[in-house]
């Protein structure tokens, strides 16, 4: 066995292990029952920490229909969408996420993450596989993790080719939610805005604020850039019906590229993009983190079905999921916390100190609260938080034990 391995792994372990050694190591817990209520050695405690927002995970019909599928397709299906992985249902689903998005083409992948990076790459690619030396990828600074491996594997599939061409210049930051920043950016593009993709999120996952979306519309509209969403933690949640954040703010219409994942409030696992057609059938041929990874299975896909068929039938989960964000805030607030630029279910609650989060998010965990801290490198240094996220279907008893112990810790620890 080589020993330079365990040698370089050893500072990580080390710095691990010095933090399970002080009790304050909260990742990986082992779950024996998940959902609003999850179990761990035998405890019950109520779940502030899944993405699972309106809570439909363990809705009845969602189930019924994936053992159904189960029965039929069997567990998996052992092979990529271009080969024995597309069935029906899995176009089904692409035509019912298209029309519910309101665009005319959507292609499945297996994860959000994969979503996001074969798209990204896949555009950066000509038909004949050479490579678009002038696109300019245009992302806030504060992009999830599969933004930027998108964008980072869109360098290394160049580099693969052989090419020098596509550089770090190509990928262009603007500061955090910043239309100024990004409007200097594509103005000063080498092509003054053309081909120049504009990638944004529309909910930020660790602080839960919505896009400016309407001058980011503005500015690509301004320049003939094209405008790329990932609504991960939207879709579900905002605009009127749920469709998202671009229903939100009622640009459905204005959006080149809609993508989203179904880890969150559809309940399950995979992702999804949706545009105009042939942009769509690009993707579909060139992303190869769709082309090169097994189709997810069917049970999954006809769960993901059904919930956005609940989501448009029963309006009554996303105003329960808004009372309580209002509730919970409300009370948040009067109790002195800080959860920054949030307007969403995703609730940061900045304590600013790692061993405090650490400590809170025991003392919570002790009296019955999953709510996971965020320290470094997850968040900035002096940005420490615990990760806070509300369910439609927590109840007030629920919030109102968040909140007690939150209250008492916080107290204790000098926080509020
Ligand atoms: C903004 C954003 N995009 C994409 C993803 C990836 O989604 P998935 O979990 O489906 O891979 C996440 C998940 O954390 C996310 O927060």
């Amino acid at each position: 066995m080589s020993t330079w391995l365990v040698e370089k792994c050893k500072p990580l372990a080390d710095f691990v292990n010095d933090i399970k050694a002080k009790g304050l190591y909260s990742y990986f817990t082992e779950l024996e029952q998940t959902g609003t209520y999850i179990k761990v050695e035998g405890n019950t405690l109520v779940n502030f920490s899944s993405n699972d927002y309106l809570g439909l995970t363990h809705d009845p019909r969602v189930i019924a229909e994936a053992k159904k599928a189960l029965d039929t397709y069997g567990s998996g299906l052992c092979g990529s969408r271009y080969v024995v992985g597309t069935t029906i249902e899995h176009v089904k689903l692409e035509e019912k996420i298209a029309a519910w998005k309101g665009k005319e083409s959507c292609i499945v992948f297996t994860t959000g993450y994969q979503t996001l990076l074969g798209t990204i790459s896949a555009l950066l690619v000509k038909a004949d596989d050479s490579i678009e030396d002038n696109i300019v990828l245009a992302i806030d600074k504060l992009s999830h993790a599969c933004i930027l491996d998108g964008c980072a594997l869109s360098v290394g599939t160049h580099m693969t080719r052989g090419s020098s061409k596509m550089l770090d210049g190509q990928i262009r930051y603007f500061r955090h939610n910043d239309p100024g920043s990004l409007d200097s950016i594509v103005k000063s593009s080498t092509n003054k805005g053309k081909n120049v993709i504009i990638i944004v999120e529309g909910v930020y996952s660790m602080d839960g604020d919505i896009c400016h979306l309407p001058e980011f519309v503005k500015i690509a509209e301004k320049y003939d850039a094209c405008i790329a969403i990932d609504d991960a933690h939207g879709t579900g949640v905002l605009g009127k019906t749920g469709r998202g954040t671009a229903e939100h703010y009622g640009l459905e219409e204005h959006i080149d590229l809609l993508m989203g994942t179904f880890s969150k409030a559809l309940g399950c696992v995979g992702g999804f993009v949706t545009g105009q057609k042939d942009v769509i059938s690009h993707i579909k041929h060139k992303a190869r983190s769709f082309m090169f990874s097994a189709a997810p299975p069917v049970s999954n896909i006809v769960s993901v079905s059904k919930i956005i068929d609940i989501i448009q039938s029963e309006p009554e989960h996303l105003q329960n999921l808004r009372q309580n964000e209002t509730y919970f805030k409300d009370h948040l607030k009067r109790l002195g916390f800080n959860y920054g630029q949030s307007a969403t279910p995703i609730v940061p609650i900045i304590i600013g100190d790692s061993e405090k989060t650490m400590y809170l998010s025991k003392k919570l965990f002790a009296d019955g609260v999953l709510m996971l801290p965020m320290v470094y490198p997850a968040v900035a240094k002096g940005e420490e938080r615990l990760r806070c996220t509300i369910s439609a279907k927590h109840s007030k008893a629920d919030l109102d034990k968040a909140l007690e112990v939150l209250e008492a810790e916080g107290r204790k620890i000098g926080v509020i």
